[in-house]
């Protein structure tokens, strides 16, 4: 097999939290820099045609310039149009461009994207080949270690050799197979085993690409402990659920030397951008759905997040209410 084109990626991101669709838009984004900042953040993924056709193009590539490094996540399979969609992601000033070759969603596979392109690498490489050839971002796909029979160790090495070979800069690997009929996108993020191993034999096999692993970390300490077999760790659900459980990620994953956040300095730190977001006629819902993760582990806890939730939906919260509730919490020394 010929040798694996260099890759084009200078930084490389130990930490990054996983693109997932109604849940890392931009606020739950602006959350979690405010947690840490270094974590590579991505986008939902955004599906490369519906992009092109839209006369709403902010909806899906507006961020806060706070986000960076961002990721946008493109769904797609067709060259011609992805090409059209990495311009627009250079020039809508992202920092890189993930492939998502592994959602395992009906809809998405039925429109052949997704993790059924597992079982056309072929493919896949025109498509890896069009979003580099038509940007100068760092290109990275997103997959499964197999999918349905496709789930053999030779399969996945040569598919990940095979879209090295037109570019890929980097491979995020949930480190679990798809089974694409029979289990929902639910059910295929718990019921088909997680193979690490499989995942490390890859790395070792190929030391030169740059490999982050997916699937299953819970808390920092098993998530460093990655770092020691693979380039990176890559979090979903833990972070989304329990984003307070990762407030350490800039000193430990990072060694910066700096004071882990609570839960009110974080939402302080959101007040400005919170404030922003109602006075352009945005509904605090929209942020305080996410916001509610962060109160954890508190003395009525549940009350807390009934308050911010209720009113908001109502459409009652006010910045001063939230402020007020904040300060309750500092008082109490979260
Ligand atoms: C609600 C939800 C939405 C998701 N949406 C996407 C998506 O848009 N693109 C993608 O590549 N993966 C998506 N995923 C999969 C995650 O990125 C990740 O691969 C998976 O949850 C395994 O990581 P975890 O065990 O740390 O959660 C989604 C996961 C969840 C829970």
């Amino acid at each position: 097999m010929s040798s694996i084109k260099p890759n084009s990626i200078k930084n490389i991101h130990k930490l990054s939290i996983a693109p997932m669709m109604d849940c890392t838009d931009r606020h739950f984004r602006m959350i979690m820099r405010k947690i840490s900042s270094k974590a590579l953040l991505y986008t939902e993924m955004v599906v490369a045609q519906s992009l092109i056709y839209t006369n709403e193009k902010e909806k899906f590539l507006d961020f806060n310039d706070e986000e960076h490094p961002i990721s946008i996540q493109f769904g797609g399979d067709n060259p011609t149009i992805l090409k059209e969609a990495a311009k627009m992601a250079q020039d809508w000033g992202y920092d890189e461009i993930n492939f998502n070759v592994g959602c395992p969603s009906p809809r998405v596979c039925s429109g052949n994207f997704g993790a059924s392109l597992m079982k056309e690498p072929e493919k896949v490489a025109r498509c890896i080949e069009s979003l580099k050839n038509s940007c100068n971002l760092p290109v990275t796909i997103k997959h499964r270690i197999g999918v349905d029979k496709d789930d053999s160790f030779m399969n996945l090495n040569n598919f990940v050799r095979h879209v090295a070979n037109a570019g890929a800069d980097r491979f995020t690997i949930h480190a679990r197979k798809a089974i694409l009929k029979g289990l929902n996108p639910k059910q295929n993020r718990t019921i088909p085993p997680l193979k690490y191993d499989l995942v490390k034999k890859l790395k070792n096999l190929n030391p030169e690409l740059l490999i982050e692993i997916n699937g299953g970390f819970t808390n920092i300490n098993q998530s460093i402990e990655a770092l020691s077999d693979f380039d990176g760790v890559m979090i979903g659900r833990s972070i989304y659920k329990h984003p307070l459980r990762w407030s350490e990620i800039d000193q430990k994953v990072y060694g910066i030397n700096t004071k882990s956040k609570s839960a009110s300095d974080i939402i302080f730190s959101l007040i400005p951008y919170i404030e922003d977001h109602l006075t352009n006629g945005g509904k605090s819902w929209d942020i305080c759905k996410h916001l509610i993760n962060l109160v954890e582990g508190i003395p009525k806890a549940k009350i807390w997040r009934n308050q911010i939730s209720i009113k908001s939906i109502k459409k009652e919260l006010d910045i001063n209410y939230l402020r007020k509730l904040t300060s309750k919490l500092k008082e109490m020394g979260y």
